[in-house]
């Protein structure tokens, strides 16, 4: 289940926990975060590639770049075993913002995007059927745990600017990551 966290950015201990959907979707607004729950009961073929993994979301990926000017969409997939799965999670583990949207729809498994805004930190354990939108600027952190299980779909208006600019506070470190949240499986 999608569950977003609530912690005031002075205190990692005094997070809350929502489970409701509306009321998740009401938080990350509030905040500008896109957020939309997609048709999720779409099961992926076994084995299923890039290609395959687009087409099966061919329309609503139609609608995005057409209603926000996206140019590119690709798949990222991770699994348990990856050989790189260490250095892939280090790389997007500490606090930056990027110069464009960072747009990502979750079609298998989950992740965690957690949002630095204001004093506040929003911790988003998306899931599959989950789309996330965190607009430029916007310092931000993704946690893909030690055994990674997602596969996302990425939007891009520029390949090229999205590149991580790291604000140099670690904060992220000081907050609850994936294998730690209440409940983890990982
Ligand atoms: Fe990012």
């Amino acid at each position: 289940m999608t569950t977003l966290y609530v912690y005031p950015d002075s205190a990692p201990d005094r997070g809350q926990r929502v489970e409701d959907s509306a009321e998740i979707s009401r938080i990350l607004a509030e905040a500008g975060i896109g957020f939309e729950r997609w048709d999720a009961g779409r099961t992926l073929p076994e084995g299923a590639d890039q290609e395959a993994i687009l087409e099966v979301y061919g329309e609503h990926v139609a609608r995005l770049k057409r209603e926000r000017g996206f140019t590119t969409a690709d798949v990222v997939r991770l699994t348990p075993d990856h050989p790189q799965r260490a250095e892939f999670r280090e790389k997007f583990l500490d606090e930056h913002t990027h110069s464009e949207d960072e747009v990502r729809f979750f079609v298998e498994g989950s992740g965690l995007f957690c949002l630095h805004i204001g004093d506040q930190v929003l911790g988003v354990h998306a899931e599959a059927g989950d789309l996330i939108a965190v607009p430029a600027g916007t310092r931000h952190w993704f946690d893909m745990g030690p055994a990674p299980h997602f596969a996302a779909i990425r939007l891009f208006t520029n390949t090229e600017g999205w590149v991580a600019n790291f604000t140099g506070d670690k904060i992220a470190r000081r907050f609850p990551m994936l294998d730690e949240l209440p409940g983890s499986a990982q």
